[in-house]
């Protein structure tokens, strides 16, 4: 078996959509729904629609991707209507991306008061909303915002983190997360504000910002691998752990379990080949442990060894 569980949702496999691709709306996530994906997650919902950044504001590069998408979305209620008015039989993973605190406790605050039970995930790390800076690297931010949410929240809450770099960046996040009864964290969003350059054009390739994105895929995989690996030996056992960035193929995969992922997400990769890439995850999974002998993910989660 190749099933894993966060709160109280078993996803039969352990990938599905990274927030944003492949999720805006219900044809989108249908079409996750019914591929070998776990589960869904919703593109991030802010309390109103939005249409987002100025195009181009995507750009598939050698490597990976570049996005600064500024949160086009259908706002909260479409999701929660899509969730409520569907029998989804796989967990979900709500999105919600206010661009402000005030927002975000609203929102959820709708969150509170719905039938939703599934997985809900507050994005504190979304780097292109133009004049907003990532909530994820202000650490007394990241604290107020938990305080005030736990004050009404109680259903399961994980919260979407932005990379981060330096070890004692590490140390003190892992310890205001431990403060709160937070059932997961999903490591790493974006790389926030590369900048891909057209040497045969002399220009940037997306409008929004200068050109300056969020960085997907290859490029971004140690980064998501250090950051799992890092937050596994820091956080409470009772915290899951999501694990995000530059997934493309199975062997991908089980490193990132390997560093202690529960499930992971996949973004760019997803972006590039479709939701059929769930269905090769799946073969390429399966094949790695059967020719290393493990017969579930707890037989290699997070075992990854040191000299
Ligand atoms: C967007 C990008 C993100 O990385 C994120 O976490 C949320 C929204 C966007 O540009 O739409």
């Amino acid at each position: 078996s190749i099933s894993a569980n966060i709160g109280n949702e078993v996803f039969q496999s352990p990938f599905i959509n990274a927030a944003g691709v492949f999720d805006e709306t219900a044809a989108e996530m249908n079409q996750i729904l019914n591929s070998e994906a776990g589960g869904v997650t919703t593109k991030s919902a802010t309390l109103k629609p939005r249409k987002g950044n100025p195009t181009p504001r995507y750009a598939d590069t050698k490597f990976g991707s570049i996005n600064s998408m500024g949160l086009p979305n259908q706002g909260l209620d479409y999701y929660l209507n899509f969730i409520e008015k569907n029998e989804i039989n796989k967990p979900i993973d709500l999105s919600i991306s206010g661009t402000s605190r005030e927002d975000n406790l609203t929102a959820l605050k709708k969150v509170q008061k719905s039938s939703f039970t599934s997985l809900c995930e507050l994005n504190l790390s979304c780097p292109n909303v133009i004049g907003k800076p990532q909530v994820g690297y202000d650490l007394t931010a990241i604290e107020e915002t938990l305080t005030a949410v736990f004050e009404f929240f109680t259903k399961p809450l994980g919260l979407k983190l932005p990379p981060y770099f330096d070890l004692q960046q590490y140390d003190a996040v892992a310890k205001i997360l431990n403060k709160y009864p937070l059932t997961y964290i999903n490591t790493i969003n974006s790389v926030g504000n590369g900048l891909v350059v057209d040497a045969k054009t002399e220009s940037v390739v997306i409008r929004p910002k200068g050109g300056f994105g969020g960085i997907g895929g290859t490029y971004v995989k140690p980064v998501a691998l250090a950051n799992v690996r890092a937050f596994r030996q820091r956080l409470n056992p009772e915290i899951k752990i999501i694990g995000t960035g530059g997934v493309k193929t199975g062997l991908d995969v089980f490193e990132l379990i390997l560093c202690g992922a529960d499930i992971v997400e996949i973004g760019t990769a997803l972006a590039q080949e479709g939701p059929h890439i769930f269905a090769r995850l799946k073969q390429e999974l399966t094949d790695i442990m059967q020719e290393k002998g493990y017969h579930q993910l707890s037989d290699f989660r997070g075992k990854l060894k040191e000299y």
